[in-house]
């Protein structure tokens, strides 16, 4: 979603900030725009587009800012509030010119704001939300409040869940307030030099991998150096420097022509890394699944199927029942909600709107939180009881994949630490990351490429499953939909005779995970049921069946079988996209890090 790029200090700001954005690129946006502060005196020159960054010359750039700067701030715009037009891309500035602001996440009172600032004659340019906020702080200083007390009241002023960036000209000094929406700081060893503020470290790691985090509720003044303050009491806050593990070769394509099929790849690595958990973390983990009274698995899109695989893990490896829901819904669980339940919230960014509110509805019924990660130092972690890591590295691509099956070992890993077979489990995960990293080799790919091309042109592909696969099946559709823009929907199989079956013609493609496991024979006769109507049958199977037009092997994984069985999918989708010209790293409509609800 959006992203947020500032700088300050000796270097030229626009490039740096530029440079920033296009970090951001893999968020998703609609727009982009860059305001810096140059000449004498010191004004604004601002830069607004539409589309993509990569469309625009560095000789444009050149033209439209005039003037070398050492400050700038810069936004790619996911339009919530008023459609994707240049009035509505970031920043947005005051009356007089003087206050520019960047802004993530929404202003929920926005519209009684506005109006309160429209009576007292301030003129608008855009619809959005964020442009009440340079208007307030223009209205602060000209009672008389300093900029940086300015920006602290205009923040108290703002509901909902947000983060923004504000520049002064008058003074050249640089603010951001946080209430919600991630904002941190890269610095230097010695805290002074030149500062950079984004909503993901990505926009300036590579500058510096030391960064300081500015928490909910806080706000923080670059004035030759960073000094932060509560927003609610105005005392400053100490905060300390921490160091960043990812290097910047992480978040390049390093070779590969998209992010989506390095990251498909990086799964040789990725389930090791994933597996090899810290014993005694995943045992208290475990124990706190088991000395809960009610357990919630909590995500969403992706990670929330992942979540609902660990209901079928824990009901099969554990004979526990826990429960999965969709973040969106959990508030609609909390009646059930007592201080003994436990909430486990499962998220790649770590910083998904939907998720949060789960867990602060969580914290209001005193619900233990344990959250698993793959971004250290997310809003996620720090709002959580407790965490543990999926390992996976940084995930450029919007589509989840390497995040995905690091989420499902780490739970198939859990299940068999509750069942008190913690070992047992990793040998069997160890099997199976061996069996993936054998997969994924160009031989395997070339036959997943070849039924691509057989479904470029379908609009329709039913997935099915059963038990662990069910989900799975769920995922499947996920990813067709958002790499190829085909609809798909997955089915327990046993349900398509209730309804789905009527759908099915000659040649519809069916992609059906047929796992050796006790779901095997049934799931046979489903996928006979397709086929008997004119069904084009995909199986994803250890084994080959006569009732499968095409075959995708997959190693026979045990309770691994939802990791092997979606990774063909993931490569499918991948080639499926490229073959009908899509770029698969940005899906339309859709973002990485979904910050508003
Ligand atoms: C789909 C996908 C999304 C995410 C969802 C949650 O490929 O990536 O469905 O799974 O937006 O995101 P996180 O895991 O960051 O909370």
């Amino acid at each position: 979603m959006c992203g947020i790029s500032a700088y300050i200090g000796k270097k030229e700001a626009v490039s740096v900030v530029l440079e920033g954005l296009k970090k951001l690129e893999y968020r998703g946006y609609d727009s982009w725009g860059i305001a810096a502060l140059n000449g004498e005196p010191a004004a604004f020159s601002v830069v607004k587009r539409v589309g993509k960054i990569g469309e625009v010359s560095g000789d444009y750039l050149k033209k439209a800012i005039k003037g070398e700067s050492h400050i700038a701030i810069a936004h790619t715009r996911w339009a919530t509030h008023g459609g994707v037009t240049e009035e509505n891309t970031h920043p947005h500035l005051d009356c007089s010119g003087k206050i520019a602001v960047v802004h993530n996440g929404i202003v929920d009172n926005y519209q009684e704001l506005k109006q309160e600032l429209l009576e007292r004659g301030h003129k608008f340019s855009s619809q959005t939300d964020t442009e009440i906020i340079p208007h307030i702080i223009e209205g602060l200083i000209g009672e008389g409040l300093e900029f940086a007390a300015a920006v602290r009241e205009a923040a108290g002023r703002l509901k909902g869940r947000s983060a923004f960036v504000a520049v002064f000209a008058a003074t050249g000094q640089l603010a951001a307030a946080r209430k919600g929406t991630p904002l941190i700081l890269g610095v230097h060893e010695d805290n002074s030099d030149e500062l950079f503020i984004a909503s993901d470290v990505t926009a300036f790691l590579e500058h510096t991998n030391k960064v300081m985090y500015l928490d909910d509720g806080e706000m923080v003044l670059l004035n030759g150096r960073a000094m932060f303050f509560s927003l609610e009491t105005g005392k400053e806050v100490w905060k300390r420097v921490v160091e960043i593990h990812w290097h910047a070769g992480a978040i390049e394509k390093e070779g590969y022509d998209h992010f989506l099929i390095k990251e498909i790849m990086e799964q040789k690595d990725t389930l090791f890394r994933a597996i090899n958990q810290d014993d005694a973390k995943i045992t208290t983990v475990a124990e706190s699944v088991k000395n809960a009274f009610g357990t919630f698995f909590v995500g969403c899109g992706t990670a929330g199927k992942v979540c609902m695989t660990g209901e079928y893990l824990f009901s099969k490896i554990a004979e526990r029942h826990v429960n999965s829901v969709v973040a969106s819904e959990f508030a609609n669980y909390q009646h059930y909600l007592t201080p003994k339940s436990l909430m486990i919230a499962i998220s790649q960014s770590g910083e998904t709107a939907d998720v949060l509110e789960a867990i602060e509805v969580a914290k209001s019924r005193q619900v233990k939180v344990i959250s698993l990660l793959n971004v250290f130092g997310s809003t996620m972690m720090r709002k959580s009881d407790d965490f543990f890591m999926v390992n996976a590295g940084a995930e450029r691509a919007v589509v989840s994949t390497k995040a995905t099956t690091a989420q499902l070992a780490v739970l198939t890993l859990l299940a068999y630490a509750t069942a008190g077979k913690l070992q047992d489990g990793k040998l069997l995960l160890m099997d199976a990351a061996g069996s993936v990293n054998d997969m994924l080799n160009p031989r395997y790919e070339e036959h997943i490429k070849k039924l691509a091309r057989l479904l470029i042109n379908k609009q329709n592909i039913f997935v099915i499953g059963r038990g662990l696969n069910y989900p799975m099946a769920l995922e499947a559709s996920i990813k067709l939909q958002e790499t190829c823009y085909i609809h798909s929907q997955g089915f327990a199989a046993g349900e398509l005779k209730h309804g789905p079956l009527a759908l099915i013609e000659e040649g519809t493609p069916c992609i059906a995970f047929v796992a050796n496991d006790e779901t095997k024979a049934d799931m046979v006769s489903n996928v006979m049921e397709v086929k008997a109507r004119g069904g084009y049958i995909i199986g994803i199977a250890p084994e080959n069946n006569e009732v499968f037009d095409y075959w995708l092997k997959v190693p026979d994984a045990g309770d691994a079988s939802p990791i092997v069985n979606i990774i063909p999918i993931q490569i499918l989708a991948y080639h499926i996209a490229v073959l009908r010209g899509l770029n698969p790293d940005f899906p339309r409509n859709l973002a990485k890090s979904v910050t508003v609800k």
